[in-house]
């Protein structure tokens, strides 16, 4: 099955893309076979290459959570046999993980324990795997071979100075509650990416940060002036720090 690797920065908006996804094929009850159909599974990595916090998540990500709490003590063997009978029912033909970064929170050998499972679920259920993560994940998937052959990669990139960087800023302004429409010149626009890294989550701050102050301020728009005016919240915390140092706090 064609499978993927979708690799970016932290913020660019992967989990955003996995749960959009996720919603648009959520599970739907068969009321003649009585069986609920789940046709895409979005689970996350646990936060290190452990095989049974995994197969919990699962059991959890499919509503089996009694069975998944009645199973904490069981081996990781048994704990496998009930993931993959409660999997085969589902009619799955997806499987999004997300967070594969956390791979590399464990020694060589328990990533590559844990690689192999995924690798096993893909086979053993034909289903498209699609992993998400920072671009090091792309090295954490790559240990194992057989499983980074099957992965295309897609890199996210960063917001560029380009027409549709124009277009998604000006949609992020409108679903601000301004009065006035907020006409930004192309430096302004260079300004942003250069404040925020073109990171999605932190033109959405500096976004939400400059409506409230065009709110408060009673300026009703964001402008120019503004945007050269405004310092990062987070180099903020930074300088707030700088200052208590100063002052002998
Ligand atoms: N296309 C988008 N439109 C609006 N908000 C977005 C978009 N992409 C990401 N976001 C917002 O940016 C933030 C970071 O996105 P997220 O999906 O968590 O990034 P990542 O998983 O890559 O670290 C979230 O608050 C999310 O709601
Ligand atoms: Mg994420």
């Amino acid at each position: 099955m064609p499978s993927l690797l979708v690799h970016g920065a932290s913020g660019i908006g992967k989990t955003m893309i996995a749960r959009n996804l996720s919603r648009k094929y959520a599970p739907e009850y068969d009321p003649p076979s009585g069986i609920t159909r789940t046709q895409l599974l979005l689970l996350q990595a646990p936060p290190a290459p452990d095989e049974r916090r995994f197969y919990l998540h699962i059991l959890a990500a499919v509503g089996a959570l009694a069975t998944a709490l009645s199973a904490r003590a069981q081996s990781v063997a048994s704990l496998e046999v009930r993931v993959i009978a409660l999997l085969r029912d589902l009619g799955l033909r997806m499987v999004m993980i997300d967070k594969v970064h956390n791979l590399l929170a464990g020694p060589h050998r328990e990533q590559r324990r844990f690689l192999n499972v995924l690798r096993y679920l893909s086979n053993e259920f034909e289903v498209s795997l699609v992993c998400l993560g920072v671009s090091e994940a792309v090295d954490a998937i790559r240990g194992d071979i057989q499983l980074a052959r099957r992965l295309d990669e897609h890199h996210l990139p960063n917001w560029r100075d380009d027409a549709e960087f124009s277009d998604r800023i000006q949609t992020f302004i409108a679903a601000m509650p301004l009065e006035k429409k907020s006409n930004l010149k192309v430096t302004s626009l260079k300004q942003v990416l250069a404040l925020t890294g073109g990171v999605t989550s932190r033109i959405l701050a500096l976004v939400k940060d400059l409506a409230i102050d065009a709110i408060i301020t009673g300026e009703g728009c964001i402008n120019d002036d503004a945007i050269a005016r405004w310092t990062p919240v987070w180099s903020r915390h930074a300088t707030v720090g700088r200052q208590l140092e100063k002052s002998g706090v």
